[in-house]
């Protein structure tokens, strides 16, 4: 247990909130920052909400029950007492690159040369927001997924010059917390679960646009079939299990991936009657004023499909 170590979170908002649980539900001190009290005072109340919701529900990560887990967990106004002697601050505000720049240029003043300086961005490569820094070693990516609770994932990403104990450390601790990080050797735009979710997108479009599949076909495809493995295990090994290894797998279907491979359209640009298509079709499946339920569905299936993953490892260790 991380007693006595302390987090900083800057960002209250729904990233922030779940890193703040992650970390206390390993027993570190977290400190949330934010510019707006409300925004402070609001997150408190859910983190406390969900922390109560998690326990009544036997969903609660870690040794502690939900009271010592809210305890850990401070608010402040103060980005000084966020980041003062943190193991790890946990950048969280909103997706722009100016905020960002701005914000790290203030944490710099107050940061020492010891903790480590995290950011949740999903699309930016650290590069772009801690070249200019004094501390530009310590800063790294760490791309969470949503939601973070129920699915582990953590993306590290370095930038050229992050100091070579930054990934290690920082791996260290989101293993910790009970997170899967994987460590990237160099920054790359879209990291990788975007890039793959991209690549997939494409030629989903690609299939609707050109009229062979409608749009729930193509989800039916995902949701039924691949994603029924890819739930338990990846590309790779899906491959290696599908034929007498991969090596067999090589051989027997390179030609046809390759050829099937070379019939992919051009990437698809999102806008136009395509969009207006496929969006319909989407509204068709999910008015817009049932996008919440849904969601709530997503995470119970998700919560659900968590607990069968963790019975499944216990048993294969
Ligand atoms: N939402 C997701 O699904 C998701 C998934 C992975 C990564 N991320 C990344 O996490 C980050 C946060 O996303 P989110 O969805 O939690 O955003 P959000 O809008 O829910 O929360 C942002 C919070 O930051 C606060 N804030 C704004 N400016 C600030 C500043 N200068 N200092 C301190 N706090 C400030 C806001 O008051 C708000 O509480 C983004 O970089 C996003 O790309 C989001
Ligand atoms: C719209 O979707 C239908 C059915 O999925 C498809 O047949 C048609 O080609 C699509 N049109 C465009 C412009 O995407
Ligand atoms: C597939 O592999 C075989 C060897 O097993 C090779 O001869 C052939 O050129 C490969 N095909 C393609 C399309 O790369």
């Amino acid at each position: 247990m991380a007693e006595n170590e302390k987090i900083g979170i800057v960002g209250s908002g729904l990233i922030g909130r779940s890193w703040a649980m992650l970390f206390a539900s390993a027993g570190y001190h977290v400190v949330i920052y934010d510019i707006l009290q409300d925004q402070i005072n609001n997150a408190l109340k859910d983190i406390h909400h969900q922390l109560k919701k998690l326990e009544a529900d036997k969903l609660l990560r870690g040794k502690l029950n939900a009271n010592q887990q809210f305890a850990l967990i401070k608010g402040t106004l103060s980005l000084a007492d966020a980041v003062k002697d943190a193991k790890l601050l946990q950048e969280c505000i909103p997706e722009k690159l100016d905020l960002k720049k701005k914000l790290y240029t203030e944490i710099d003043k107050l940061v020492d040369d010891k903790t480590i300086i995290s950011s949740s961005t999903s699309t930016f490569r650290p590069s772009l927001f801690s070249e200019n820094l004094k501390h530009r070693a310590q800063v790294i990516v760490s791309h969470p997924v949503n939601p973070p609770y129920y699915v582990p994932l953590v993306e590290i990403v370095p930038s050229p010059w992050t100091r070579a104990d930054i990934p290690e450390k920082t791996k260290e601790i989101m293993t910790e917390i009970g997170q899967a990080p994987v460590v990237f050797t160099r920054e790359i735009d879209g990291f990788a679960l975007n890039r793959i979710q991209y690549a997939i997108l494409n030629e989903a479009w690609r299939l609707v646009t050109d009229g062979v599949l409608s749009v729930k076909d193509i989800d039916t495809v995902m949701s039924e079939g691949l994603g029924m493995r890819y739930a338990f295990i990846g590309a790779f090994e899906a491959a290696h299990l599908n034929a007498e290894g991969m090596k067999k797998y090589c051989e027997t279907y390179n030609k046809s991936i390759y050829d099937v491979s070379q019939t992919f359209g051009p990437t698809p640009k999102f806008i136009g009657p395509a969009a207006e298509n496929i969006s319909k079709q989407l509204e068709e499946m999910c008015p817009l004023d049932k996008l919440q339920e849904r969601r709530d569905w997503r995470d119970l299936a998700l919560t659900k499909l968590s607990i069968l993953k963790k019975e499944l490892n216990d048993k294969k260790n």
